[in-house]
């Protein structure tokens, strides 16, 4: 196997883009530096289709069920993958993010799929000849059946099997990987616990849990995007560090591996409602331990703002626009975390996720034109981001929401899946292969 210099490749990557454009050269430059990466982001359960041994897919399926609808076939990336990465580079990224699906390498615990594993080679191989750094996130959110039957991540049980899948990746295809997430947003859990309106599902959740666990005779069953952040996340705290260790071992020290946590711009309260602020707690809870545990940089993945009173946060504010997901429109609270991260760690930043579920584009286009402004006033001021990476390529799967929220930049058919590209695709491209926003 080929050993991959993870910064030299980054710098590759960019300079084979800004080549094709030698005035686009020295703007790239100028505004993020050679090595700076552009892209976008999927997930392998949210994209592939049909992912039969996730934890997701038999959620989806048991009644009752959490899930507005089954993801099915969801984008077919599985099959179109090629050309979706083709598509990417003639935009003009230099990076792609993307997850393994656990449950298609090791579909039975220690059975493992080499056709599942050389999978995701061959679309490793496919970022190389597209000239695309590869982000990839060793888990996004989905696990083996087997894995949550066994208690997931609210188990410390749940440590060794990803561990060992950790180093079974990496051994198998770590060279051409450009840069390592062990968990995505493993801190999403402790961070839903803020918001009150979702505390009122509970109950709907508990019913899903208690339903799959009879059906499927698993009592100990724990999806880890439904789990109880106050047993999982010491657990996943152990496990992101095991498993930095395990990477970092299999790849002989080479990758560069880190988390990617969920955040907010988080606020507090307006003066005149009188309420006291539960920045830092809140604070205190999903990020610092996240920051304290190892890793080589810290990977942001950020979606709007939100004001915090004592222990929950507060209600939008009366008027706010809201996104499909009915969050605040926020494209500035990208920057404002970033400072806030780099207020508390030395560590080099990664934005792995920004983006805003839209029906209507002009929104998008408004919304990435701010968020990116803002990560290059954090770059004039020195701090150390290192990619913009925009949510999501494709129109996918968002878990419990079903097919309806729009993260896209390109639309895609529920049954022919032909991929519709739109004005923010062209937009966002335009932004990359300049490094600056017109
Ligand atoms: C997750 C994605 C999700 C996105 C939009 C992030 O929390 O990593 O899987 O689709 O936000 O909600």
């Amino acid at each position: 196997m080929a050993s991959f210099d993870i910064d030299r490749r980054a710098l590759i990557a960019a300079g084979a883009l800004a080549a094709t454009a030698s005035a686009a050269k020295a703007e790239v430059k100028r505004a993020t530096g050679p090595g700076f990466l552009w892209g976008t982001a999927g997930a392998a359960y949210q994209v592939e289709g049909g992912n039969y041994a996730s934890d997701v897919w038999a959620l989806e399926h048991i009644k009752p069920t959490y899930f507005v609808e089954p993801s099915g076939d969801a984008a077919d990336v599985y099959n179109r993958v090629e050309q979706d990465l083709a598509y990417v580079a003639s935009l003009g990224f230099n990076c792609h993010r993307f997850s393994l699906e656990w449950s298609r390498i090791e579909p039975e615990q220690g059975q493992i799929s080499y056709a599942g594993l050389d999978y995701y080679r061959r679309v490793l191989e496919a970022c190389h000849r597209h000239k695309l750094a590869p982000v990839v996130t060793y888990n996004h959110n989905s696990v083996p059946r087997w894995f949550a039957a066994a208690g997931g991540f609210e188990t410390p049980d749940g440590i060794l099997p990803f561990v060992g899948f950790c180093d079974l990746v990496t051994r198998h295809m770590g060279d051409l990987i450009a840069v390592a997430a062990t968990l995505n947003e493993p801190n999403v859990n402790a961070l839903l616990y803020w918001i009150p309106q979702l505390q009122a599902g509970q109950a709907a959740l508990a019913d899903m849990r208690r339903s799959i666990a009879a059906n499927l005779n698993a009592p100990r069953w724990s999806s880890p995007i439904f789990g109880d952040f106050h047993i999982q996340q010491p657990i996943m705290i152990e496990t992101h560090a095991r498993a930095y260790d395990a990477i970092k071992a299999a790849s002989g020290g080479r990758l560069p591996v880190g988390v990617t946590l969920a955040l907010n711009n988080d606020l507090p309260p307006r003066p005149e409602s009188g309420l006291t602020s539960g920045v830092q707690a809140k604070r205190a809870q999903i990020l610092t331990p996240w920051l304290n545990a190892p890793g080589d940089w810290v990977g942001i993945q950020n979606y709007t703002e939100a004001r915090v009173g004592l222990t929950a946060d507060l209600p939008n504010d009366p008027g706010v626009e809201v996104t499909q997901m009915g969050y605040p429109f926020a494209p500035r609270a990208l920057e404002a975390v970033i400072r806030t991260v780099a207020g508390l760690t030395k560590r080099p930043i990664y934005v792995t996720e920004n983006g805003i579920a839209t029906e209507d584009d002009s929104r998008r286009v408004a919304f990435i034109r701010e968020a990116v402004k803002g990560v290059l006033a954090a770059r004039a001021d020195g701090i150390d981001v290192r990619s913009y990476i925009h949510w999501s390529l494709l129109d996918n799967f968002e878990w419990t929401n079903g097919y309806r929220p729009k993260f896209g930049l390109v639309a895609v058919d529920r049954q022919t899946f032909k991929r519709t590209p739109k004005p923010s695709a062209a937009f966002f491209g335009a932004i990359a292969r300049t490094g600056q926003v017109t």
